[in-house]
């Protein structure tokens, strides 16, 4: 099990949010040009990942081939590989996936295999028809540890990303089965409910989570339309004080000038992909606000304010909630000014969320 891989969470994008299953060969090599071009890749997201819907048939020896939509699954690893970035793929334990593609049942071995040859950084694995097959704990940890050493045999490193919905407890077995990130929740959609109750309550165990091993709320919806900039900014503050992997799921095209800005914002990455990897939690909840606290590598403390109401709620943060005795100065990470008198009372947009990087004793 190659230990080197995801020692931050893994960072890029994939098709499904926006794309589900009618992705193809020329919108994933556009994606890796507007990664390129939109100074996305420079910012540090790396992955360009084909979720659900590439796949064919398979031959008479078993080997699975692409789609009409993907003529040479190689040449497109090659194309996104050139331009400094890396390319991940999607299978699922089931003779079928979610979508009703082909499936790696009773192939782990030879689809490893082909998708090591092909040149894949990256396996996403579902759980689908599987469910039927494998109705218990050990059966489903047994397929992903299938998986996991399939991967491994291939010689080269490739992040297995758990996508079983963080049934039976996955964190306490991921990194067991190879595993370098695991989803803990259903599928987010694009709108602040379905965002915040996962974002909030269903983000993982802080104790799971660590280098090499990531707690996955799944793929980000900024830049899809369905939220307001505050709901936004909160997406991705609790993504980021929650160490979790910075999938984009939107078309990268269509980036708008506010959602680069977002999504780009270097202190909030910073705060994502801290060398400690320690997961942020809530430390203090009062009325609809929640202060979130994140102790970061270098002895400063991320700290977030977030309102989880439909109104504009006020709230005074203290050394206390960041775990600190005297705070000395603050940050704000939207827009990286000081953020003078750091325990007055401020006021938070309803959904919205002040951001502050902590530093002091
Ligand atoms: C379910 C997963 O949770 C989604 O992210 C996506 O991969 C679909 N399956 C694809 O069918």
């Amino acid at each position: 099990i190659p230990a080197h891989l995801a020692a931050t969470p893994p960072m890029g994008w994939s098709s499904w949010n926006k794309f589900a299953d009618r992705i193809d060969d020329k919108t994933v090599r556009a994606m890796a040009d507007a990664m390129v071009s939109t100074g996305l890749r420079d910012a540090g997201y790396r992955y360009i990942n084909i979720d659900d819907g590439w796949q064919g048939e398979r031959d008479a020896q078993g080997v699975l081939h692409p789609n009409a939509r993907f003529p040479d699954m190689k040449a497109l690893a090659d194309y996104v590989h050139a331009r400094g970035l890396k390319i991940g793929i999607y299978s699922s334990q089931g003779p079928r996936t979610c979508a009703g593609y082909e499936g790696s049942y009773g192939h782990v071995q030879q689809d490893a295999q082909t998708f090591a040859a092909w040149g894949f950084d990256y396996l996403k694995y579902d759980l689908c028809s599987g469910e039927w097959f494998y109705p218990d704990a050990d059966t489903v940890k047994r397929s992903y540890h299938e998986m996991g050493a399939a991967l491994a045999a291939t010689g080269r490193p490739i992040v297995f990303s758990l996508c079983e919905y963080g049934r039976f407890d996955v964190g306490t077995w991921g990194r067991d089965v190879g595993g370098q990130l695991w989803r803990t929740t259903g599928d987010i959609t694009d709108d602040y409910a379905t965002m915040a109750r996962i974002g909030f309550d269903k983000n993982g165990d802080p104790a799971w989570a660590g280098p090499h091993g990531w707690n996955d709320p799944d793929m980000l919806e900024v830049g899809n339309g369905g939220m307001s900039p505050d709901e936004y900014r909160t997406h991705m503050a609790l993504w980021a004080m929650s160490a979790a992997p910075l999938m984009m799921g939107h078309d990268l095209r269509e980036s708008t000038g506010e959602t680069l800005a977002l999504l780009t914002n270097p202190r909030v990455i910073a705060i994502d992909r801290d060398s400690k990897g320690i997961q942020g939690k809530a430390v203090r909840k009062v009325g609809t606000m929640e202060v979130w606290a994140r102790p970061l590598a270098d002895g400063r403390v991320a700290l977030a304010l977030f309102n989880r109401g439909e109104a504009a709620a006020s709230l005074a943060p203290s050394a206390q909630d960041a775990g600190l005795t005297t705070v000395s100065g603050a940050q704000d990470v939207w827009t990286g000014q000081a953020s003078a008198d750091f325990g007055a009372t401020r006021t938070v947009p309803a959904h919205g969320v002040i951001l502050l990087v902590v530093s002091g004793h």
